[in-house]
């Protein structure tokens, strides 16, 4: 008898208990995605990224993960994580993109009491914090080059020493770092340290963004929408087919984090089973060249805002809140409706 293989851990595949229809797909064949570790993809180039991923993780080389916002280089660095020996260390995570130099050196190698104004508490750092773990360097390349001069000392003394402090203190930390830039570049115009770069990509991952994965894109869609539905205030059953188009044919540009923002902004502004083409946000319309036979919105140019504040309010109220209805009341789609409510800071009010 032949004995199912189990799935690794982290990783299955499988399809959804509830299978949502895209009018516009054949329905015979249902996608099959590879699921590791929160991560879902149909995509070949993307599931070689996890098998490098599972490689790389036995071992304690440092991992260098490029790819563009949004692609999952979090949740891949915490892959890592969860599969190595350090698994029951901990992970920290911190970018280098948001602090000024002396504060992100203090972050990462910590202070002592009284090393500057305001340092009225020792502070331990990411990397002690790490210890025995994994330590995620997000945005890596925005690193300024003084801290990159420490950084390569830590990496190569395997110890920190603290802002202010004398003696160094021993770490032990597996780095996995990530960027969307070329490091290579960033070389080469004199911003980023070429013994760093080589110290860090000992294992450069490349992550496809998801315009190059189109496939994805439905696939992570309707599992997003599996999980908005499990809240329970709405349940969508189908994608209408210009909408599934629509979505193929964006750009992404946020890649699946933006993905995820849209399903559920259609979500919340549409109604009933099926995710409409109109319940799609503001800017995946303005990707698409406008419908000629559609006339613009009147857009209430006579009005002031406060005005317009008080209609859209009004019929907001007595439409007990459903957008659809105060658009139609308002003699707008709801995508009008929609951005005339964020443009004017109004709150967007519950469905009932
Ligand atoms: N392949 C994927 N499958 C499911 N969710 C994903 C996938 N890729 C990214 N996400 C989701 O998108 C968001 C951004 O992921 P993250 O790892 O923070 O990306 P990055 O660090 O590259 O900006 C997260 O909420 C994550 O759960
Ligand atoms: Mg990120």
């Amino acid at each position: 008898m032949k004995k199912t293989p189990s799935p690794r851990p982290g990783q299955s595949r499988a399809g959804h208990k509830t299978a949502l229809r895209v009018a516009a797909e054949p329905t015979g064949s249902p996608m099959e995605p590879t699921v590791f570790f929160g991560l879902r993809t149909a995509d070949p180039a993307m599931q070689r990224v996890f098998q490098i991923v599972r490689k790389a993780a036995s071992s304690d080389v440092s991992v260098l993960l490029r790819g563009e916002t949004g692609t999952g280089k979090e949740l891949l660095a915490k892959a890592l994580h969860e599969l190595s020996p350090r698994q029951r260390g901990p992970f920290h995570a911190i970018s280098c993109a948001a602090l000024p130099a002396s504060l992100l050196e203090s972050e990462l190698f910590g202070h002592v009491r009284g090393a500057f104004t305001g340092a009225v508490r020792d502070n331990p750092g990411h990397f002690r914090l790490a210890n025995k773990g994994t330590l995620f360097l997000d945005e890596v390349a925005e690193m300024p080059l003084d801290v990159q001069a420490k950084l390569l000392r830590v990496l190569e003394t395997h110890s920190v020493i603290p802002v202010g402090g004398q003696e160094p203190i021993a770490v032990d930390v597996r780095i996995v770092a990530a960027t969307h830039k070329a490091l290579r570049a960033e070389v080469e115009a004199g911003r980023f340290r070429a013994d760093l770069m080589y110290r860090l990509r000992v294992v450069p991952i490349f992550i496809p963004t998801l315009r190059e994965r189109k496939d994805d894109v439905l696939l992570l869609a309707q599992h997003f929408i599996f999980e908005l539905n499990a809240r329970g205030q709405r349940h969508i059953e189908r994608i209408a087919p210009d909408a599934a188009r629509r979505l193929r044919q964006h750009d992404w540009p946020g890649n699946v984090r933006e993905l995820r923002n849209v399903i559920e902004y259609a979500f919340v502004i549409g109604e009933g089973p099926v995710l409409d083409i109109a319940d799609l946000p503001p800017e995946l319309h303005e990707t698409a060249p406008p419908p000629r036979s559609a006339a613009p919105e009147p857009l209430a140019h006579s009005t002031s805002d406060g005005e317009e504040a008080s209609r859209i309010q009004h019929a907001l109220q007595s439409s007990a809140g459903h957008i659809g209805e105060a658009a139609r009341k308002l003699g707008w789609s709801r995508v009008t409706l929609w951005r005339h409510i964020r443009r004017l800071g109004l709150a967007p009010a519950k469905k009932a």
